[in-house]
């Protein structure tokens, strides 16, 4: 290695509850990390928003962190990776850089009726054709229009050019350059409803039918490539390159080095997230799959299908948060392995709608099965296993779309952490999971786009050299157990499904 090649890379992850900034070197090591949890705002039942200036510094506190705790200088930075929450929607004033509402969070529903009469007017089909999603409140679109339609004078405001859009990577990198970056990336883009996924750009028709300004959009960039620097008064007085930027899971599909068609990872966050790659090719699935862009590294766009579950990780810390049903998050595997029940008991967490494969806004959560002996323990194990039988409700479909075999599933992300979780996973998918050996895949994700721009890494056979294995987990689970175990599942979902209020 030459002597005054910089050593490391900084990468920024921009959660849904929190935000992270840690620092590879050249072997792919993560050196140090900042972290710092974001508050959400809950302005009525259902809406999920956040403030977007504590985004943004949060972002300066967690790099002043970990270039604290690691004795690191900013200059030996050689380049930025962003990776973010998707779909979460902010409009800021060009000028003063202020947000004229606060950030509207993927998860919020306050767009869910909006969504519902694009349905009813008959715009599913076109949607779907041209951006690859299901009309969903989930996405950007919506929360844009509801923006407009709700801070006094703002469309008016947005036609003459005085506001910007973006998700939250547009955001952070139009803060880090001090204004003068208004991008985002194709990963981030196919997330908008907005977006068309065949011809790469802004779709006219969708912008005119939700009267959408197009002067708000960003520049759509690639993943991997120098889009600007960070403004020296916003980093330390100098100019590191911001040079990759990809929405959190497509980033962890990075990280995992899933660049094969066919592969398939799973990241197990506050929601959980499948992503198979498709190729060159956009599949549009016909069974409430969504088609996607997993990366654009070369100039070359590479399509995936997604599966989103709403709620993993975050039904876990709801145990703890909520419920108090556990002390802290990583006890939940004990208090599963403690369950001596039968696995009778289901919890269906629809917090916020259910996501793939059912695309159900409206619904809210459930629990099935218990009896006057059920403990908290099994409510714990029921309320984990729900992850896994609803990433499977999601391998069924992929495998149903695409007529590929899924032979085995890459795992990362928090809730990857917990072992209980995993072997149950693999039992009932009846496949093999092997988890990332580094939960951080996602952070590394976007270090791997920022350190192919800036040739800090030469290329991606490379970076395969240096990222290990990680642990296998074998499904060990009799077939009957499993489809039985299964049918309860799909029969809880369905019962959760009639629940009005
Ligand atoms: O689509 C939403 C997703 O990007 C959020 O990811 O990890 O912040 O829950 P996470």
């Amino acid at each position: 290695m030459l002597t005054d090649q910089k050593k490391y890379i900084l990468s920024i992850d921009q959660g849904t509850t929190s935000t992270r900034a840690m620092l590879f070197d050249h072997s792919g090591r993560k050196v140090i990390e900042g972290y710092k949890e974001i508050d959400q705002i809950i302005p009525h039942s259902g809406w999920i928003e956040e403030d977007a200036n504590e985004i943004w510094n949060s972002v300066l506190s967690v790099i002043a962190s970990a270039l604290i705790d690691g004795g690191i200088h900013p200059e030996d930075i050689e380049g930025i990776g962003i990776s973010n929450q998707r779909e979460t929607t902010i409009i800021w004033d060009k000028e003063t850089g202020e947000p004229i509402y606060n950030a509207i969070g993927w998860q919020s529903k306050q767009t869910a009726q909006l969504a519902r009469k694009l349905e009813a007017d008959g715009y599913s089909n076109l949607i779907h054709k041209k951006t690859g999603l299901i009309v969903d409140s989930y996405f950007s679109a919506t929360k844009i229009r509801w923006i407009l339609d709700h801070v006094a004078g703002a469309q008016e405001r947005a036609e003459k050019g005085e506001l910007l859009f973006g998700t939250v990577d547009t955001w952070l990198t139009w803060k880090l350059s001090g204004g003068r970056y208004h991008v985002t990336d194709y990963t981030n883009a196919s997330r908008t409803m907005l977006f068309n996924i065949h011809a790469l750009r802004w779709d006219e028709d969708i912008l005119k039918l939700l009267n959408i300004p197009a002067a708000i959009l960003p520049e759509v960039k690639t993943s991997s490539e120098v889009y600007g620097t960070t403004q020296n008064y916003q980093f330390y007085g100098i100019e590191v390159p911001i040079a990759g930027i990809a929405g959190d899971q497509q980033a962890a599909l990075i990280g995992q080095m899933a660049f094969e068609p066919g592969m398939i990872k799973n990241t197990y966050g506050d929601g959980a997230f499948l992503i198979m790659n498709t190729g060159l090719k956009p599949e549009l699935a016909d069974d409430n799959l969504l088609t996607t862009i997993a990366y654009n590294i070369d100039g070359t766009v590479n399509y995936a299908l997604e599966g989103s579950i709403f709620a993993a990780g975050s039904a876990v810390s709801w145990l703890h948060d909520n419920m108090q049903l556990i002390d802290n998050v990583p006890e939940s595997r004990q208090a599963a392995m403690n369950s001596t029940d039968n696995d009778e008991v289901y919890v269906v967490p629809a917090f916020n709608g259910l996501g793939a494969p059912y695309w159900d806004q409206d619904v809210r959560g459930a629990a099935f099965g218990m009896t006057r002996g059920t403990t908290r323990n099994d409510f714990v194990k029921a309320t984990l296993q729900s992850i896994a039988y609803g990433t499977k409700d999601i391998i069924e479909t992929m495998e149903r779309d695409t007529h590929i075999r899924i032979p085995q599933l890459m795992a990362d992300g928090g809730a990857s952490r917990n072992r209980y979780l995993m072997q149950f996973q693999a039992d009932i998918l009846n496949i093999p999971i092997i988890r990332a050996s580094d939960e951080d895949t996602t952070a590394f994700g976007a270090a791997v786009l920022a350190g192919l721009a800036v040739g800090f890494w030469k290329d991606i056979d490379e970076i395969k050299g240096f990222v290990e294995t990680g642990r296998l987990f074998k499904p060990d689970m009799a077939a009957d157990r499993r489809s039985k175990l299964y049918r309860g599942w799909k029969a809880a979902v369905a019962a959760t499904r009639t629940f009005r209020l």
